[in-house]
């Protein structure tokens, strides 16, 4: 590399500050035989273990109504039921595992004070045993209607006398709706203080949601763009590929806008949106996120349709017609009519003056094309009209882009000159790879969570005040469901689909589009990109943008210009003649509309959709390039329209006509 052409990277090395480990205590996990203490607490706890961050003063008592000894609860944990299967280290350190286990207790206990007693006395023998110092962290892994009761229980039972802290990590959900989070805070504030109670949102323990308070405020140059001046909108969506995996029974009285938007998505809407807080004490940066979220404006309940979009996701159907998967009201524990949404899209407005006119879109379901959270931010374009006279036809905002998951990373979009004589754009990409630029092993997120809550940090934990204002936005939507319920509408979009078309209208009304976070991965699946060349998949993921469209609307219409082509990721479309014969039916991973790309002519049929269908679509100027730029891509095409419509391109003739 020349001395004039130097590049600055990540030099991969972590700072290494040595973080002091945890504080000594008693961990109490009600309800710990659940799936929630081996799947994610015991790991968490393993990987601080290993890290050197668990305290050697540290002693478990599971309890729950089952009769279990110390022996079969450790076997539980940490056998290959337990840690061995759910550890997300490379290599699984026997050791380690061996000594954490040992520290392992379970105790029976109904919820009655004087059972509660005896957890107290066994409390106190393992205290003093591992020398806890007589702090107690309580964890409630258990439904949220015990929570209150379980409060009382530990009040009465005495829990909160004799030295040492006494905290407690509830699990969500906290509250169904906004006067039972209420009465629930009630209850629990009885007897504790608000200091003492952890309410844990596991997003908020993910290292690249924690990322993007540091993110914003340790890179001086992003606050100066920060706001309505030079935003235009940002979209969060968290797709999940997965169904509801046996977990109908809580699903169908939860739903999305309860599992995950009114706790995960709004947590990062908090920490995306809020203003500088004044230190990074918990209360500082949590002051600021209740303040951000009561600026989100509530809606009327007659409002609701018109900001929100709900879907539930039906049967996905192999080629012959037969059901592949069931549908979410086929799913175990659910109400064959259900009306529970597992998709919903919003927009939300914060009304405050650095926000005032910048909408925010979210989206989230279940049974989705690809699993994938991401926030994007949208810049407003610049102006065009300097291009005009060159082949530039359209500039695109620029984009940033926090990829929380599954890749985790930061992505910014822009545009550079293509190399050449003429002025010619392409969006391209500068991107920040976790697992590049990082050594650190993948943590669960309850890592920092215990960890945190150890020391009394409570930055990543909710706090009353932000659920409830969570909770009051999410009210109106939940009325408004309640009163209207879906069950002539459901379901209303294919499994392993985008969602329903109708969250494409939502946003496409105020002339936006959703931005799909398109991988070579994806783009892979279909056919025709299929072992296609990196640089390639690059140059296409770059050039697309996404439309859905409804069964029975017309996508293309004959006689009209051609001005881009289309790809279809699910659904099926029908290719129909002058007279209105269908011609041809097109599916997944079928390509059309490039013919009249390729000719420069108007379209030579009409083209409707048959079912849903969740499309790609390059324009012309892109599609053009791209066939410049890879002649291989030309030569496919050039056989698919002799194939599919009985034209004869050459590819010198695609190529002329390309440029
Ligand atoms: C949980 C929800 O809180 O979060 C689940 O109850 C959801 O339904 C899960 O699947 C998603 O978490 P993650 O970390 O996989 O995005």
């Amino acid at each position: 590399m020349s001395d004039t052409a130097k590049v600055y990277r990540s030099t991969g090395i972590e700072s290494q500050v040595a973080n002091p480990p945890s504080e000594p205590c008693v961990m109490l996990i009600f309800g710990a035989s659940g799936d929630l203490t081996k799947r994610l607490l015991v790991p968490a706890m393993y990987n601080l273990a290993c890290d050197g961050l668990l305290s050697e003063n540290f002693a478990v008592l599971g309890t729950g109504r089952s009769e279990i000894t110390d022996e079969a609860f450790r076997e539980m944990m940490g056998g290959e039921q337990g840690l061995r299967s759910f550890h997300t280290r490379k290599e699984f350190d026997e050791e380690q595992c061996e000594k954490l286990i040992r520290r392992f207790h379970f105790m029976p206990a109904n919820q009655d004070v004087d059972d509660f007693r005896k957890l107290r006395q066994r409390v106190s023998e393992l205290d003093a045993q591992f020398g806890a110092k007589g702090n107690v962290l309580f964890y409630f892994a258990m439904a949220p209607k015990f929570f209150g009761p379980l409060c009382d229980l530990l009040y009465e039972a005495g829990f909160q006398d004799g030295p040492g802290w006494k905290r407690i990590i509830v699990e969500k959900p906290f509250g169904t709706d906004l006067q039972s989070a209420l009465d629930l805070n009630k209850a629990i504030l009885n007897h504790w203080r608000e200091n003492q109670i952890f309410r844990v949102d596991h997003y908020l323990g993910k290292e690249t949601v924690q990322n993007l308070l540091t993110f914003r405020f340790s890179n001086g140059m992003f606050e100066p763009l920060w706001n309505n001046k030079h935003i235009d909108n940002i979209q969060f969506n968290v797709c999940e590929s997965v169904d509801v995996q046996g977990r109908g029974g809580y699903y169908d009285h939860s739903g999305v806008l309860r599992d995950m938007i009114q706790n995960h998505m709004f947590q990062m809407l908090a920490y995306l949106c809020m203003e500088a807080p004044g230190s990074f004490e918990a209360d500082s940066i949590r002051n600021e996120k209740a303040k951000l979220l009561e600026s989100v404006r509530v809606y009327e309940t007659d409002e609701v349709p018109k900001y929100v979009v709900r879907g539930q996701y039906g049967p996905s159907f192999e080629r012959d017609g037969r059901i592949a998967k069931p549908g979410y009201r086929q799913e175990k524990d659910v109400d064959p009519a259900s009306s529970t949404e597992t998709f919903a899209a919003i927009k939300l407005h914060i009304d405050n003056w650095r926000w005032e006119g910048v909408p925010i879109y979210l989206r989230s379901g279940k049974a989705l094309w690809k699993r994938g959270t991401e926030i994007v931010v949208t810049f407003k374009k610049a102006p065009e009209a300097i291009f005009r006279g060159t082949p530039v036809e359209h500039l695109e905002p620029n984009r940033l882009v926090f990829h929380i998951q599954p890749f985790q990373g930061i992505e910014l979009l822009f545009q550079a000159k293509i190399p050449g004589p003429a002025v010619q754009l392409q969006k391209v990409d500068m991107t920040f790879s976790y697992g590049d630029a990082f050594k650190a092993s993948r943590y669960t997120g309850y890592e920092v969570m215990l960890y945190s809550c150890t020391r009394g940090d409570a930055t990543l934990f909710s706090r009353g005040d932000l659920v409830k204002a969570a909770w009051e936005i999410a009210q109106p939507i939940l009325d408004y469901w309640a009163a209207n319920p879906a069950r002539e509408a459901f379901p209303n979009y294919m499994r392993n689909s985008w969602g329903p078309p109708a969250a494409s209208d939502l946003i496409e009304r105020d002339g936006r589009q959703w931005f799909e976070v398109v991988t070579p991965e994806v783009l892979e699946q279909l056919p025709l990109f299929k072992g296609a060349e990196q640089l390639l998949l690059n140059s296409v993921i770059m050039a697309l943008n996404s439309t859905s469209a409804e069964p029975g609307e017309t996508i293309i219409r004959i006689d009209e210009m051609a001005k881009e082509m289309f790809l279809i990721c699910r659904g099926e479309v029908e290719v129909i003649d002058r007279a209105g014969k269908v011609l041809q039916t097109l599916r997944d991973g079928d390509f059309f509309g490039e013919v009249g790309l390729l000719m420069c002519s108007s379209r030579t049929a009409t083209i409707k959709a048959k079912t849903q269908c969740d499309m790609f679509v390059l324009t012309k100027s892109d599609f053009s390039r791209i066939l410049r730029e890879y002649p291989q891509f030309a030569e496919t095409l050039t056989q698919l329209a002799k194939e599919r419509y009985d034209v004869l391109v050459s590819c010198e003739e695609l190529m002329e006509s390309a440029s």
